[in-house]
């Protein structure tokens, strides 16, 4: 087994020295640059010698207590697919920052955050096909592993009624309409023996449903014994408000080493409570929030910048993990570049 242990009788392990105790792994330094600030954090290299013990690449690592994320963070590096379960809230959204932060030789695989509630915008902005696949599996059908065909159909129910995911409001009159034919074309015994038996022969979800699309399907009843369901993202799954944030800063001068100090301030506010904040001190909205501060619990941060110009991102997670992001721009001057 290749290993990069840090500790000196590891190397000694190459040359055939047992180790005096198996676990004999230092813990995560304070300021070490794995250190994310989890109260419990574990240190990569012992998730590693568990990992590589017990499973192979392509296998799948469970960790029910996931904390801080270091298990799925080191199986995602080892190339194993993995579940990461945690009653915390802080958790499951620093494991989720963790896996966003460019790691060295960390894949960059698509994963799923499942909470309790969402928010409409992060629904709305996910990409289309996690987006039905996911929403077909929480109503509790099976999604369509193809992305085109069938249709336009992106999923089923256990009893095989298509089902039609539309990421958008007020759905029209048009698309009722095409679901039925679709529906008919996808399995037309199945059609028939659902209409028959005055059963639903298609399933819609949208974020909401317009007029004609509500009327359209009142007509297809009542005229052709058709009967097409519509339901609402809400219906399937809770839906909560963003928490609102205000982000302010002071610029506090230069420091002993003639860089820009900038205080921030980050309030916010939510029903439910705020939980923590994070802190991305060069945001490029292209390659989303990485966060250099994942756990605040204050909205205080103190920065040190060299001149240029920067975004600056706070992250606020409410007591429900629905978060909200406040960006400002800054540019940093130092003293010589006033005198000019
Ligand atoms: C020691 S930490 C996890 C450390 C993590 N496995 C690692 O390797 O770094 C324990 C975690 O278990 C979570 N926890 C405790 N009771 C739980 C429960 N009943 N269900 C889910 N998570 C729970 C806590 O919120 C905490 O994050």
């Amino acid at each position: 087994m290749e290993t990069d242990y840090p500790h000196k009788l590891a190397k000694k392990e190459s040359k055939g020295v047992k180790m005096y105790d198996w676990w004999q792994i230092p813990i995560v330094a304070p300021s070490g640059k794995e250190r994310i600030g989890y109260p419990t954090q574990k240190p990569e290299a012992l998730l590693q010698r568990i990992i590589e013990c017990a499973s192979n690449e392509g296998d799948t690592v469970l960790d029910p207590f996931v904390g801080g994320g270091t298990t799925v963070a080191v199986a995602e590096r080892l190339r194993r697919g993995w579940i990461g379960i945690d009653q915390s809230v802080m958790a499951i959204k620093v494991t989720e920052m963790r896996l966003k932060k460019p790691q060295r030789d960390l894949l960059d695989s698509p994963f799923i955050v499942q909470l309790h509630k969402y928010d409409y915008d992060t629904l709305r902005y996910q990409d289309a096909f996690e987006f039905e696949t996911w929403i077909v599996q929480q109503f509790g059908g099976v999604p369509n592993s193809k992305q085109r065909g069938d249709f336009g159909i992106d999923g089923k129910t256990k009893d095989g009624v298509p089902i039609q995911v539309k990421r958008s409001d007020n759905i029209g009159r048009n698309v009722i309409d095409n679901l039925k034919s679709a529906s008919e074309r996808f399995d037309k015994t199945l059609f028939e023996a659902n209409k028959a038996a005055g059963k639903s022969i298609g399933i819609i979800i949208a974020f909401s449903f317009g007029k004609g699309a509500i009327q359209e399907v009142a007509r297809l009843k009542n005229h052709d014994g058709v009967i097409i369901e519509l339901v609402t993202v809400e219906n399937v799954v809770p839906i909560a408000k963003k928490p609102k944030l205000i982000l302010t800063c002071n610029d506090l001068g230069l420091n002993a080493k003639k860089l820009r100090e900038i205080e921030f301030i980050a309030v916010g506010e939510s029903e439910s409570g705020i939980e923590f904040y994070a802190w991305d001190f060069n945001h490029e909205v292209e390659n989303g929030f990485k966060a250099d501060v994942m756990i605040d619990k204050t909205g205080k941060q103190t920065h040190a910048f060299k001149a240029g110009s920067y975004k600056v991102a706070v992250k606020v997670v409410d007591n429900e993990g629905i978060e909200s992001v406040e960006v400002i721009t800054l540019t940093a001057l130092t003293s010589d570049e006033i005198k000019k």
